[in-house]
Order: structure tokens, then sequence, then C-alpha cells
């Protein structure tokens, strides 16, 4: 498939002019430019293992992934694709495919074991040499500063349900200008805070647990509040930062039927806290006005200055839309409704839907000023599981080659598109679903520790390598 993908790239058909000859053969043109930033990404938790390496303090996730029932096959992370110790192999899984961009995330309580306070050199030297290993070879690192593996001790003490959380977090950033800045260029402050906060900490279905609707304001304005910290600190660290952050960006739909009426009031309550509480404090400087019965008086003066701050990019991470109900019995009066019979679904169930991604892009440049956009994620749990297909990867392929499409046809509208980075480089622990769902491009055997390119991986390299996108 890479031979098909570069073949692809050769097709385009017979010359006209000049000094070619009929039946030479022109490269197509490119559909993406040469600056373009391919990459892909992982996180720490879902990677990492060695939990008790080098001083490493605990996560609500080290908790919470041995609470029986959590995780769905029972499994935990404590091993995961053993990437703190084989980095290198990821390095070079990277490297070899030709991609210019690699985001990872930096798990807090490697650098900080409790948070706050202490800090650990050989968590910092942990990163410095992944970074190193990284620019070797002439790959950019992207480093997400929180992908929700917050330390145990900031939980114990509220977590980012406690405003003081903010502050820490802040402080974490300046350590990481600090000790790394000289070399990572590029941060993305937060990953889908709307994830972290609502499956945290209203429905239970992450770490830390909790089950509470009243926590909802208190986590989102404290972790908008840690962000326009974090950011300012970062600035004042290291004066050169490009610096943005990563929203799961959703197009929020009713559930059809005689109800629809009513589920668009739902459908709109979720995009007020699942994309606008996040996107209108940091763009437009407020919240939108049905965050209002959530946030009580949390917000104090000066808050929404600290938070509206400027971001060299937007990290968009897309999968899917969302269908919402109307609920009057359930936490916020909304709840989640099935996709409309017979669209297609990957094997997380999530569905296939391209044109999400447009209305997303589409929003940003209408709605938000048009700011530079990475996509740092997107990708899809493949359905071969562990079967014999897995290597073929057909649905992963067809699944990224719509989902540029889209990408390419909004950047055609205007959207200042600079990169794309695939969910995910390996095979790894998707959270509560441990590791049955697979998002990689290259699979892991847990036994041997063995990485395989999937058919994807060459795929998308070919990608990376012409600029052209295989038809
Ligand atoms: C988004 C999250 O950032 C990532 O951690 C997760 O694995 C993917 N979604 C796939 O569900």
């Amino acid at each position: 498939l890479a031979v098909g993908g570069a073949a692809a790239g050769l097709s385009a058909g017979l010359a006209g002019c000049g000094t070619e000859r009929p039946g030479d053969v022109q490269p197509k043109a490119r559909d993406f430019p040469k600056d373009f930033v391919w990459g892909t990404a992982t996180a720490a938790f879902q990677t990492e293992g060695s939990p008790q390496a080098d001083g490493r303090g605990p996560s609500v996730w080290d908790l919470f992934q041995d609470l029986p029932g959590k995780i769905v096959d029972g499994s935990d992370a404590k091993t995961a694709t053993d990437s703190y110790r084989r980095w290198a192999d990821d390095v070079n899984l990277v490297a070899g495919a030709g991609l210019g961009g690699y985001r990872f995330s930096i798990s807090w309580s490697r650098l900080l074991p409790t948070g706050a306070g202490a800090v650990a050199q050989a968590g910092i030297d942990h990163y410095a040499r992944l970074v190193d290993g990284l620019l070797e070879k002439g790959v950019t690192p992207y480093a997400t500063l929180f992908h929700w593996d917050l330390p145990q001790a900031l939980q114990d003490h509220g977590g980012w349900a406690a405003r003081d959380t903010a502050q820490a977090f802040a402080d974490y950033a300046a350590l990481v200008g600090e000790r790394l800045g000289d070399r990572l260029k590029r941060i993305i402050v937060l990953n889908e805070p709307a994830v972290h906060t609502v499956f945290g900490h209203v429905t239970g279905e992450h770490a830390p647990g909790l089950k509470d609707v009243a926590l909802l304001g208190p986590v989102t304005h404290h972790m908008n509040l840690g962000q326009g910290l974090a950011i300012q600190a970062l600035r004042a660290a290291k004066g050169d930062l490009s610096i943005g952050t990563t929203l799961a960006l959703q197009p929020c739909r009713p559930a059809g039927g005689g109800l629809a009426f009513w589920n668009r009031l739902a459908s709109d309550g979720l995009d007020a806290l699942w994309n606008r509480a996040w996107l209108d404090p940091l763009l437009k400087g407020e919240y939108p006005d049905a965050m209002g019965e959530f946030l009580g008086d949390r917000v104090r003066a000066g808050d929404l200055s600290a938070i509206r701050q400027k971001v060299d990019f937007m990290g968009v991470n897309y999968y899917a839309p969302a269908y919402m109900r109307l609920a009057p019995l359930s936490p916020g009066r909304i709840a989640p409704a099935a996709p409309p019979r017979g669209v297609e679904l990957d094997a997380f169930g999530r569905q296939i839907d391209p044109s999400g991604l447009s209305e997303v892009l589409a929003r940003l440049r209408t709605e938000y000023g048009n700011p530079p956009v990475f996509i740092t994620e997107n990708g899809c749990s493949d359905p071969f599981g562990d079967g014999p297909g897995i290597q073929a990867d057909t649905f992963r392929i067809a699944f990224l080659r719509r989902h540029l499409q889209a990408v390419k046809a909004a950047m055609e509208a205007g959207s200042p598109v600079k990169g794309f980075f695939a969910w995910c480089l390996i095979d790894n622990w998707e959270w509560a679903l441990g590791y049955r769902s697979k998002f990689g491009l290259v699979t892991h055997d847990r036994t041997t520790g063995v990485r395989t390119p999937k058919a994807s991986y060459a795929w998308y390299a070919a990608l990376a390598r012409s600029g052209v996108l295989p038809t």
C-alpha cells in the first residue's frame, strides 16, 4: 500500500506541454503544502508504563485503573507499550515513516511526584532524552502538558475542583518551559479538558471517577484558569514558544424522531458545556450563558482576562459528532443518544462522519477568528481487533483518507490548517476500554513488546512524503 500511495502520486495523467513527450507521467499536484506537518500522537499514561520508575508519583489514573469493574477488559496501564523504556523504538517508528512531528504528553507526576514542590530530575531527564532523540532524527516534538493524569496528591486536595490546582498547573508549566524550553518549542497546554471534566467528574467513567454534576462548573473554570496561567508562565519562561491547546470539538446534534425539537435544547446544552465552555473563554474572554448555572460564583474578578490568552494555534481532536436527547432526570438534564440508525460506526461505536470535521473547522473560521489549527488527533478504533485483518488495516486507511479530504476542503475554504497528527502511533491502553480498542498505525505485541507497522503506517508515510492524498 505504500507503493499504492506513491503510485497514486504518479498517476496524474499525461503531460500536455513543454519538453515533455506524450506518454510521460507527471507527478500529481500536491494536495497539501510542503510545509504541512504530518505527525502522529500518543499520551503518557496510555503508553509509558513504568509507573514507579525514577521517583514518579501516582496520578489519578493509577488509582482508578485498580478499582474493580472500571476497565472493561480488567487490564491496567502498568506496562502499556513500555514506552518509558522503549521510547527510542517509538522515535524510530515516527522517523521511519518520514513524519515531521510527534505529539506526546508529559506526565506531570514524573516531574513533580506530588504535583507541586519537589522536582524529580530523573523525570525531566527522560523527556529531555525523548526531545533530543526526536530532534536528532529531524522530528519536531509537540508536548502536551496535561493529558488527564493529574497527580493524585493534588486530587487529594480537591483536584481541579479546587482553585489552587490552577496555580499548581501553571508552576508545572513554568518548570517545563524553564527546563526543556531551550529545545522543546511547541507546547499543547491541555488535552480534551471537556472529556476529563465530564467523564472524570460527572459520569465517573474516567479517573478520578467522581459522579457529581455540581463539579462541572468548578472543574471547567479551574482548568480554564490553569490554562490561562500556564500560558502566561510559559511565555515568561521562554519567549519563543509556540503554544496552543487541544479541544475535543464535536458537532452536537439532536436525536431525531418526534422529540427532535426538544432534543435540540439538549444538543445546544452539550455544545455550551462541551465546546463553547472552552472556546469562548480562551478566544473571546467570556462563558456561554448556559454555563452560568454551573459556574455559580466561581468566576472571580480578573479570571476571564487571565483565561483569555493569545494562542499560536488551536489543536483540534475530531472523532465524531455527538447526538443528545433531553433527559429531565439526568445530570444537566441531557443524555447521550445513539447515532441515527444505519450510519457507519467504528469499533468504539463512534459514527464515522468526516462532515463533522468540516463543521468544526468552519466554526473556527466563522465564529472564532480563524486561528491556525493543528488536527492534533483523528483516527478510529479498528473493527478487526486482534484478527487477521489488523495488518491490512483497510478500515483505518479509508477513515484517514476521508477525513483528510475534509481537511483539504477546509483549507481550500480558508482554514489555516498547519498539520495533522494521526491518533495513534501504536495500539495502546485506551483508558476505560483497556487494550481492546486499536487505534494504532503500528501493532504492539504485549507479550514480546514487538512493534509491527500496519499497512496504514506505510500508507501514511507515502502521504507524508508526497503530500498527495491517494484516491
Ligand atoms: C482522545 C484522547 O485524547 C485519547 O487519549 C484517546 O485515546 C482517543 N481520544 C481515542 O479515543
